[in-house]
């Protein structure tokens, strides 16, 4: 089966924005830095990354029969206000975990941003007290039980969508739809920064360019950053991941251990805690671009990006002598949402 067999329900407005950073690449002084926008990709509740992956997830829901859609993530989950804003659009509930996966003191942080667009959105949300995990978690085993006992019938999403059969559909689609705009712009993204946390994201897009290259597409490397701090976990599951849509596609071979290129060094000192990098990288994309991005992951992946095209400090961070990012280089940001989340951070500013 090819990616264009899976079922598709639009939750988008259609491929998402690219444009080139034109500030930013001028200020680095390196390759030319291009974003592609998951974080304006749809009109349910602000989009993302989510989003896109749910456009695969959805036609199975809705063969399913579930009434309740249940799923788990942080306070300040972005996955779980983008279930709930799908669950609404569907006419369907949402019930949602939400952990304390960062130890992070603001008063509001349970209370503003994401949850409180959940919470608008008519999701019935548990708070948990239990720290950050990418694995599948009791609480939300517990919350399916508890969706049946009562008499409904839960679809169960894991967190980030990123252990479920089609998570990673959605980003193996997101290579075909920058393949294409490659095209209409005249330009070839030899370098594609993502960050990294459950992995379906990072996931996709690595099954999907290994697809096009199989197809005669060119080779590229696509470097994920990671934001979890649990660097191992998140490796295997990216390749765990990586593999099951190789299989589902039909790729007709493994993906190596070297295509999984996660670097450390912008992780910060917790998942959901900025550092230095973290802001700094928020600063300067706000700064000259006009772009904003947040300090729990894609402010990591700037950070990432940064370093590896300005080269500060990129020796220690081209980790394990992976390709470094040239001046010749033409690199793609993605972008993947997550701005909501600041609302509990504006302590840092
Ligand atoms: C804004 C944002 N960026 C990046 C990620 C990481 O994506 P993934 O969990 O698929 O690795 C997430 C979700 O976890 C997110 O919400």
């Amino acid at each position: 089966m090819a990616i264009t067999d899976f079922e598709r329900y639009p939750l988008t407005f259609g491929p998402s924005p690219v444009h080139e950073l034109k500030r930013l690449s001028d200020h680095l002084g390196g390759a030319r830095v291009w974003a592609k926008r998951e974080d304006v990709n749809s009109g349910l509740a602000f989009g993302g990354n989510k989003t896109r992956k749910l456009e695969y997830i959805v036609p199975d829901i809705l063969a399913s029969g579930a009434d309740t859609l249940v799923s788990i993530g942080g306070y300040q989950s972005n996955h779980t206000r983008q279930v709930a804003a799908v669950a609404a659009h569907l006419g369907l509930k949402s019930r949602l975990v939400q952990e304390r996966w960062v130890d992070w003191d603001d008063p509001v942080n349970d209370t503003v941003g994401n949850i409180e667009l959940s919470r608008i959105m008519g999701a019935e949300v548990h708070l948990d007290s239990a720290g950050f995990d990418i694995g599948i978690r009791s609480s939300w085993e517990n919350a399916i039980a508890e969706v049946e006992a009562a008499g409904g019938k839960p679809y169960p999403i894991p967190a980030g969508a990123s252990e479920h059969k089609f998570g990673a559909l959605g980003f193996v689609n997101w290579a075909y739809e920058v393949a294409e705009q490659e095209k209409e712009l005249g330009v070839f993204f030899d370098t594609i920064v993502v960050c990294t946390v459950t992995g379906s994201t990072h996931a996709g897009m690595i099954t999907g360019f290994a697809a096009l290259e199989a197809a005669g597409g060119p080779k590229r490397q696509v470097i994920g950053i990671d934001a979890s701090a649990t660097l191992e976990k998140t490796r295997d599951q990216v390749k765990r991941i990586a593999n099951n849509a190789a299989e589902l596609i039909g790729l007709g071979r493994e993906i190596t251990d070297a295509e999984v290129d996660i670097r450390p060094g912008w992780e910060g000192p917790a998942y959901g805690i900025p550092d230095e990098s973290t802001v700094n990288a928020i600063r300067t994309t706000a700064e000259l671009e006009g772009v904003i991005l947040d300090p729990v992951y894609e402010g990591k992946s700037m950070a990432g990006l940064l370093d590896l095209v300005g080269q500060a400090d990129a020796d220690r961070r081209n980790a394990g002598g992976r390709g470094a990012v040239g001046k010749d280089s033409t690199v793609l940001y993605a972008h993947l949402g997550g701005q909501l989340a600041l609302n509990a951070y504006s302590s840092i500013f």
